[in-house]
């Protein structure tokens, strides 16, 4: 069985394998979105109470004049992530950039999001590249002389917990170069009951995304996971400033994947996702921590959610 696994299945069970064994058991979230889990959060990006994305979205529309006139003309934009088809465009069209790379995991999602824009915008040089953006990876080489720009929209920024994301700001500042620039979204702290609203709402498609894991661990892991033992849980941790997404078990549970036995308490949790939340001044730290200069934030009118320009700046030593 074992040499029959492809690099990214195997991944998985070694994610989920020691994932369910350590003393608080958790699942890396990227492993939430298979074709069903990205079709799921798409839905949920359609909810009523999930602000973040629609609130983004607007967002971005209505300061494309001021991003573009700070970038550089002929930039090539690279965007962490396969690239949604309603914010993509707009910075795209408001700043005419001589290329777009879109950097993502999913070769097939990367090829078919590419090639739509690619028709949509048919002026535009589109150069897809297959990676995990948290791990090091080279950019074409037609971007070498071009000034750039990286774009990581939606607060993916907020799955990784700070010492990762600032690992990730400091990757994508080696990747893109000196004085090159960020365009960031960060969704803000706001009161409790908006935030859980957001993550535990009554359709119910947020508990059937989180659930969606453990389906998932049963088909592509041979695990026989009871699903209807647990039950989704969005919690707000204050003092670490993030949204936690559980599965919590109902019942006393045993269950295998790929051959390991497990067993859960009813009470006891699955820690599947962290959706940290930032301040004005978190926000700015967190990107000064990992090599960015912030030069502009713009909020919405509520001030749910910012997005920040930041400069990649030569280091400094002094004083
Ligand atoms: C895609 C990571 C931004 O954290 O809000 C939505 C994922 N999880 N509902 C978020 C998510 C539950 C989302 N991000």
């Amino acid at each position: 069985m074992l040499a029959t696994l492809d690099p990214q299945t195997k991944a998985f069970r070694d994610d989920v394998l020691a994932g369910l064994s350590a003393p608080i058991p958790a699942i890396p979230a990227r492993w939430l979105y298979d074709l069903r889990g990205s079709e799921l959060f798409d839905e949920i990006t359609r909810l009523p109470s999930y602000y973040p994305t629609r609130t983004e979205t607007a967002l971005l529309d209505g300061i494309m004049p001021e991003v573009a006139a700070r970038i550089p003309k002929g930039a090539a934009v690279v965007e962490f992530g396969a690239g949604s088809a309603t914010k993509t465009p707009l910075l795209l069209d408001a700043i005419g950039p001589s290329a777009y790379v879109p950097v993502d995991i999913s070769g097939d999602y990367l090829e078919q999001s590419a090639a739509d824009l690619q028709e949509r915008l048919p002026w535009l040089r589109v150069l897809p590249v297959v990676a995990d953006f948290a791990r090091p990876f080279s950019l074409p080489p037609e971007l070498a002389e071009l000034p750039k720009l990286g774009f990581f929209p939606g607060s993916t920024i907020g799955n990784f917990v700070p010492r990762s994301a600032t690992d990730l700001l400091r990757q994508f500042r080696s990747l893109l170069g000196p004085r090159s620039q960020l365009l960031i979204g960060m969704d803000r702290v706001k009161p409790v009951k908006r935030l859980l609203a957001a993550y535990d709402e009554p359709e119910g498609i947020t508990a059937e995304f989180n659930l969606n894991l453990l389906t998932r661990i049963n088909r592509e892991l041979d695990g026989d996971i009871p699903v209807d033992a647990f039950r989704h849980e969005a919690r707000w941790n204050d003092i670490l400033s993030r949204i936690e997404m559980h599965l919590v078990a109902t019942r006393d549970v045993e269950f295998s994947v790929s051959g390991k036995r497990f067993s859960f308490a009813a009470g006891s949790s699955i820690h599947t996702e962290n959706s940290h939340k930032y301040g004005h001044r978190g926000g700015r730290v967190l990107l000064l921590a990992g090599g960015w200069t912030p030069i502009s934030e713009w909020s919405d009118a509520d001030e749910d959610f910012a997005e920040i320009l930041a400069v990649a700046e030569p280091e400094r030593f002094a004083p």
